[in-house]
C-alpha cells in the first residue's frame, strides 16, 4: 500500500508543502475515467451525483488534479476556493496538523491562481465526477465589490456544474459578516442574473440556531440548490484559522441536524470531521443525502473514498437493494429503522 510508505514521509514536512507535493504527485499519475458503479448513483433536485461523497473544497483550490480526484471515487469534486484576481493568502506556515485528533488548522486566506489559472484546467477536465467550483472575494475587496467579482466568476466559469458561494472561511477578514440576510438577497439576486447553474450556500459551524434557521429561510426564499454544513470553526484557545477533522465533527453535526430537522426541500451536504461509514449513516439518519471530505481523506489516504462507496454497496446488499437511491426514496422513519439495524449489526 503506497500511502503507508508515503504517508509517514509527507507528515514529516510542513503540512502545505506535504499538501502541494502529494497534488504534484497526483498529477503525474495518468488518471483513468474512474467508472462507477450505477448503483452508487443518486439525484437530490436539479443534479445526479455517481456517488454521495464528494470532496470539499480547498484541497484543490487550483484545478490542478481534477481527473484524479475524480478516479479517487469523489462522487463529486469542488474546486476553489477560486477568487476573480490571484492572490497569496496568508504568510506560511498557515496549516497545522493535530493527528491525535485527526484535525488539521488551517488559516490559508484563499491562496489561488485566480480565475484566469483555473479556465484550462476546468476545460482538460475528464472524470465522471460532477464538478462544483468553489468561489469567494478577493481579500481586499469591500463587500459591494465582490458582488460583482463573483458574478464576473459565475458568468464566466461555465465548465462548474454547481457552484458554491463561500462566505463562511475564517481566514478573511469580514467575510463572515457577508452570512448577513440583507447583503445575501442582493448578492444572490446578481448572481441569479449571471447564470442558471445551481447555487450553494456554505456556511460556518459558529452560527447559533436561529441564525442558521435564518440562512435558511433565505435560501429557500432565493430558490438556492442548497446549503453546505459546514466550514472550518474557531478555535482561539488552540490558535488563529479554522479547525477541521474530528474535532470539527460535533459541531457541524448539530448545524446539519438543525437543518435537515426542518424537513427543508434545499439539499443539505454535509461536511466537517467524516470520517468512516459509521458517520455518513448518521447523516443520512437525519435525513441527510450527500457528504463532502477533506481531512479524513488527508490522514487516511486516496484509497479512503473506494472503500466508503464499498460500505455504501455493502449496506445496500444487507438489505437487497440495487440502488443507492431507492433507500433514499424510502421515507425518513423507514431509513432511520434500517440504520439502526445496520448500525447493530457492525457494531
Ligand atoms: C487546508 C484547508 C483548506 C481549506 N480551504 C477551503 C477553501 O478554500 N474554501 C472552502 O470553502 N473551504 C475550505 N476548507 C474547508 C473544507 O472545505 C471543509 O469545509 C472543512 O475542512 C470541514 O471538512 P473536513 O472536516 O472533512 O475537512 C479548507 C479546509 C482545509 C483543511
Amino acid at each position: 500500500m503506497i500511502y503507508s510508505v508515503l504517508k509517514p514521509l509527507l507528515f514529516k514536512l510542513d503540512a502545505e508543502t506535504a499538501h502541494h507535493l502529494a497534488l504534484q504527485i497526483s498529477e503525474l499519475y495518468q488518471a483513468h475515467t474512474y467508472q462507477f458503479s450505477p448503483r452508487l448513483s443518486s439525484h437530490k433536485n436539479t443534479l445526479e451525483l455517481p456517488s454521495p461523497i464528494g470532496l470539499a473544497a480547498g484541497l484543490d483550490k487550483n484545478a490542478q488534479a481534477l481527473t484524479t480526484l475524480s478516479s479517487l471515487g469523489f462522487g463529486a469534486i469542488e474546486a476553489g476556493t477560486i477568487t476573480l484576481k490571484a492572490q497569496g493568502g496568508n504568510p506560511r506556515p498557515r496549516v497545522w496538523r493535530y493527528p491525535e485528533q485527526e484535525s488539521l488548522r488551517n488559516a490559508m486566506g484563499f491562496p489561488n491562481g485566480g480565475r484566469e489559472s483555473i479556465l484550462i484546467n476546468l476545460k482538460n477536465y475528464q472524470g465522471a465526477s460532477v464538478l462544483g467550483v468553489n468561489i469567494g472575494k478577493n481579500k481586499e475587496s469591500t463587500p459591494a465589490e465582490s458582488i460583482d467579482e463573483l458574478g464576473q466568476l459565475v458568468s464566466t466559469l461555465g465548465q462548474a456544474n454547481y457552484f458554491t458561494i463561500n462566505v463562511s472561511s475564517p481566514n478573511t477578514p469580514g467575510l463572515r459578516a457577508l452570512q448577513e440576510p440583507g447583503y445575501l438577497r442582493e448578492l444572490f439576486s446578481e448572481l441569479k442574473r449571471h447564470t442558471d447553474k445551481p447555487l450553494f450556500l456554505k456556511i460556518a459551524p459558529d452560527l447559533v440556531k436561529e441564525e442558521i434557521q435564518g440562512l435558511l429561510k433565505i435560501s429557500e426564499e432565493l430558490k438556492l440548490e442548497g446549503i453546505i454544513a459546514t466550514n472550518t470553526t474557531i478555535r482561539p484557545d488552540l490558535g488563529v484559522g479554522g479547525i477541521s477533522g474530528k474535532l470539527l465533527y460535533a459541531k457541524s453535526l448539530m448545524v446539519q441536524e438543525e437543518l435537515l430537522q426542518s424537513q427543508t426541500p434545499l439539499t443539505i451536504i454535509g461536511v466537517g470531521g467524516i470520517s468512516s461509514f459509521g458517520d455518513i449513516l448518521r447523516f443520512w439518519k437525519l435525513g441527510g443525502q450527500w457528504v463532502q471530505i477533506y481531512t479524513a481523506f488527508v490522514y487516511q489516504g486516496p484509497t479512503f473514498i473506494h472503500h466508503l462507496n464499498k460500505e455504501i454497496l455493502r449496506f445496500l446488499d444487507h438489505f437487497g437493494i440495487y440502488q443507492l437511491q431507492t433507500f433514499f426514496d424510502l421515507s425518513l422513519a423507514v431509513r432511520k429503522k434500517m440504520i439502526e439495524e445496520y448500525e447493530k449489526k457492525i457494531s
